[in-house]
């Protein structure tokens, strides 16, 4: 089990960055309660922070582990020489699809993402179709309550997404997004 634990622009500085919105606990005090608290729950916390979007997204791709697509089959004889009725026939057949299905040992681990993208929330199309092509389900963490704040920051490009979006808690946020995702997983395994 594994969580990334992503923090996007600014987010270093916490603690010392307007800390009348954000608070005095550091980033670095974030990821260490978190790894702790996840070693307990046996969930390894992956942090990452960066000042730069494509960074983000390069952090999602390294951890995506695509699950190889069934590979057509030539067609027999007792199939019709139409390519669209082969394809058809040979992505269904259940004995090609098993072949490509990975061992339960070679699964990838289940993963989530805890995420708190900073300003690119209201900006970042290309860090919203990252975590939908890595399929992760994530949490969107924000510390301040932007609901409150300027009207341009309710706006998120990552909400309509989330399994849940988090506004408001300042740093208990992310403790709370990682309770969550270990009942889940305890519940889904049970
Ligand atoms: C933030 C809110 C964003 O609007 C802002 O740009 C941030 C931090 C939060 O955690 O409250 O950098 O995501």
């Amino acid at each position: 089990r594994k969580i990334l634990l992503i923090n996007g622009p600014n987010l270093n500085l916490l603690g010392t960055r307007e800390p009348h919105i954000y608070g005095s606990t550091t980033l670095l005090q974030v990821v260490e309660q978190t790894i702790h608290r996840g070693k307990e729950l046996g969930i390894t916390v992956v942090p990452f922070q960066s000042n730069h979007e494509g960074a983000i997204v390069d952090f999602l791709h390294s951890h995506f582990v695509p699950v190889p697509a069934p590979v057509p089959v030539p067609a027999t004889s007792a199939m019709s020489a139409s390519t669209t009725t082969t394809a058809k026939t040979t992505t269904s057949d259940p004995a090609t699809t098993a072949r490509f299905k990975p061992e339960p040992a070679l699964s990838p681990p289940k993963t989530a993402v805890i995420i708190n993208p900073a300003a690119y929330t209201h900006t970042s199309v290309a860090i919203r179709d990252a975590l939908l092509a890595t399929s992760f389900p994530f949490i969107e963490v924000h510390i301040s309550n932007v609901h409150a704040r300027e009207a341009w920051r309710h706006h998120s490009y990552f909400s309509d997404k989330a399994v849940a979006v988090i506004v408001g808690l300042g740093t208990f946020g992310y403790q709370a997004a990682l309770e969550f995702w270990a009942q889940k997983w305890e519940e889904e395994d049970a």
